[in-house]
């Protein structure tokens, strides 16, 4: 092998192994430039005869362009290198998930999903929802709903009374949230169907009880009205709410001055694991109270007993809440903490339905 053809199988070689630009422009300098190997020879050209230059001349020159092709050949495959590699670090996966937003971070309380996931259900059933203000009457949070003056009853709740007036009237924290039911009879025509969600308040704190809780009142009055109908009605939201084909439920008879007959409602569950669960098992769980409203409620109502008649129901909300997600103490509710919202809370752009899920 001629010491021209080691020289270029030398510089082809160095040519290949060149991993950078940088490393390339050096075997470029190394051998086309000023000092470089191959401009070295072309200066001993000078020096030779002229038959000499006659081959050697062509042969440095052809020596030269591959050298110069086979840089430019490799520079081509380094800049394409170079971009791929680029273009695959700064890649952007536009089937990620958006960026966080504040709109995500915050959380809706159970309470408020609660409400939300009642609401849907009962506007399937074709109710409307009908509310009062938390600071009642008297006589709409009592005497309306046929509790007499100085009636035992009026004793059962510890009713947070604000201060007399100067006319004598006290006002209250309403106690339950019958009085809404008051209201409605009073502002609406029969055929009603509502429910009244809202807070209400007793003097009155441990793990299931707080000062401020929240109730759901059902009420429904027409011409027909009857127990049938609340058993259905009542049946037919325990299953939607606890998301369970079945519910058993018994009705046991009770006493409230505002309904005759008066029941409270118990659902059958399991209490055997760490959680209660709805649906099946043999024990049974106190749900709410309801019955027939009385024929003096709808009399003060302005509403005439032998025409109509109807339902009411009365639910703890909280208490649905706790028994459906599983918290244990019903005070956290209220306490504001950031980190049992984040646990307990729900992401606030899935609004409960019934064709979308409740809680999905
Ligand atoms: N107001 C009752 C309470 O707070 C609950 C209740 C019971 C409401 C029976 C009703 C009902 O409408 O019919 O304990």
């Amino acid at each position: 092998m001629s010491h021209l053809e080691a020289l270029e199988t030398e510089i082809l070689a160095a040519i290949e192994a060149s991993e950078t630009e940088s490393a390339l422009e050096d075997v470029r300098v190394g051998s086309l430039g000023k000092k470089g190997s191959i401009s070295e020879q072309m200066k001993t050209l000078g020096k030779m005869s002229p038959e000499e230059r006659q081959t050697m001349g062509p042969a440095l020159n052809g020596l030269k362009a591959r050298v110069t092709d086979a840089i430019a050949a490799r520079k081509d495959v380094l800049v394409e290198a170079a971009l791929e590699a680029r273009l695959a670090s700064e890649k952007v996966d536009i089937t990620l998930p958006l960026r966080t937003t504040p709109a995500e971070l915050g959380s809706i309380h159970p309470v408020s999903q609660v409400v939300d996931e009642l609401t849907a259900i009962f506007a399937d059933m074709g109710f409307s929802i009908a509310e009062g203000p938390d600071i009642e009457t008297d006589d709409l949070n009592f005497t309306a709903l046929n509790f007499p003056e100085g009636h035992p009853a009026r004793d059962m709740h510890d009713t947070f009374f604000f201060n007399e007036k100067e006319d004598g009237e006290r006002l209250l924290l309403r106690t339950h949230t019958s009085p809404a039911q008051v209201r409605t009879m009073k502002s609406q025509e029969p055929p009603i169907r509502v429910i009244c969600p809202g807070r209400t308040y007793r003097c009155d704190s441990d793990q299931t009880h707080t000062p401020m809780f929240h109730q759901v009142e059902g009420l429904v009055i027409d011409k027909g009205a009857h127990i049938g109908h609340l058993k259905g009605t009542l049946e037919e939201f325990l299953k939607a709410f606890f998301e369970v084909d079945n519910v058993t439920l018994r009705f046991r008879p009770s006493f409230f001055p505002f309904t005759e007959p008066s029941m409270e409602v118990d659902v059958q569950c399991d209490r055997s694991g760490s959680e209660v669960k709805i649906g099946e098992g043999n024990d049974w769980l106190e749900i709410l109270g309801c019955g027939m409203v009385h024929p003096n409620v709808l009399t003060n109502c302005g509403l005439d007993p032998d025409v109509y008649q109807g339902f009411a129901w009365g639910i703890g909300i909280d208490r649905i809440a706790m028994l459906k997600y599983g918290m244990p103490d019903l005070r956290a509710f209220f306490d504001a903490d950031v980190r049992w919202l984040q646990h307990y809370g729900f992401r606030p752009l899935d609004l409960p339905t019934l064709f979308g899920g409740l809680s999905a």
